[in-house]
């Protein structure tokens, strides 16, 4: 069956999710907006929307080849992609392997030191809330996730972040730490949803420490174009 694209449902910060006349299927199209601390700072980052669509496509490809599913059905255009529908569990899992951003200011340590294990952090989403930590008993405790589920989206993120570590190394990144969403099919299936990509991730140059992601717009740097374009042709997209 032809995918044909229907209304949109949906707008977030940086992508619109439209339906398709297939009820399990969504197409997710990503815009160049580029938004801050909970929408507070915004702008755009030319041609962002089409590194994040075939960055996040290219990474879920390889990790449904390390046997972790995700919503990646086909890309259709630059910005466009069909992607599983699912309902978004309303998590932010955070993984991360070098100290930086949030986990700095609050432990108080300067950004860079690598963490001994990785460490995952969940955030429940929340706009109005500014997305508060919470913790594997406020998830289980308020129906967020089941303890079973939770067990899965862990595993997976670990999973995640070994393969990541491991492919970026050989193109000169450092995986600093990333944010993943997993949604729930129809049956009941716990996927990788929303996306991979420098909006998401920290990522540093192996050898100069160069900031190659979001961060340069966080932080008023500059230069965050090239670094998306930069991002893009290491992973040789
Ligand atoms: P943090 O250090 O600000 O908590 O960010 C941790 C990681 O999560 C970092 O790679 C950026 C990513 N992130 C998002 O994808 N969305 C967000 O809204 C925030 C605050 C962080
Ligand atoms: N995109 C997020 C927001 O505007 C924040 C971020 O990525 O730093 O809330």
């Amino acid at each position: 069956m032809d995918i044909v694209k229907g209304k949109q449902l949906y707008e977030g910060k940086a992508k619109k999710v439209f339906e398709t006349n297939d009820p399990n299927l969504v197409i997710v199209d990503y815009k160049d907006d580029a938004t801050a601390f909970n929408g507070e700072k915004k702008g755009t980052i030319h041609d962002k929307g089409i590194v994040n669509n075939k960055m996040s496509d290219f990474l879920m490809s390889l990790l449904e080849k390390e046997g972790i599913p995700t919503h990646f059905v086909k890309e259709i255009s630059d910005r466009e992609t069909i992607v599983k529908k699912v309902t978004i569990i309303p998590l932010e899992v955070i993984v991360r392997n070098i100290t930086a951003g949030s986990l700095s200011k609050r432990v108080g340590k300067p950004e860079g030191i690598k963490l001994s294990v990785p460490v995952i952090e969940y955030s429940y989403k929340d706009d109005e809330l500014g997305d508060p930590m919470v913790n594997d008993y406020h998830i289980i405790s308020f129906g967020w996730a089941t303890k079973e589920e939770l067990a899965v989206i862990a595993d997976y993120a670990l999973k995640v972040n070994a393969f990541l570590i491991n492919y970026l190394k050989d193109v000169g990144v450092d995986l600093v730490d990333f944010k993943l969403e997993f949604g729930k099919t129809a049956d009941g299936t716990i996927i990788l949803a929303d996306e991979i990509s420098p909006d998401t991730c920290r990522f540093w140059d192996s050898k100069t420490g160069e900031k190659l992601d979001k961060d340069r717009f966080r932080r008023n740097m500059g230069g965050e174009e090239e670094a998306y374009q930069e991002m893009f042709k290491r992973l040789g997209l």
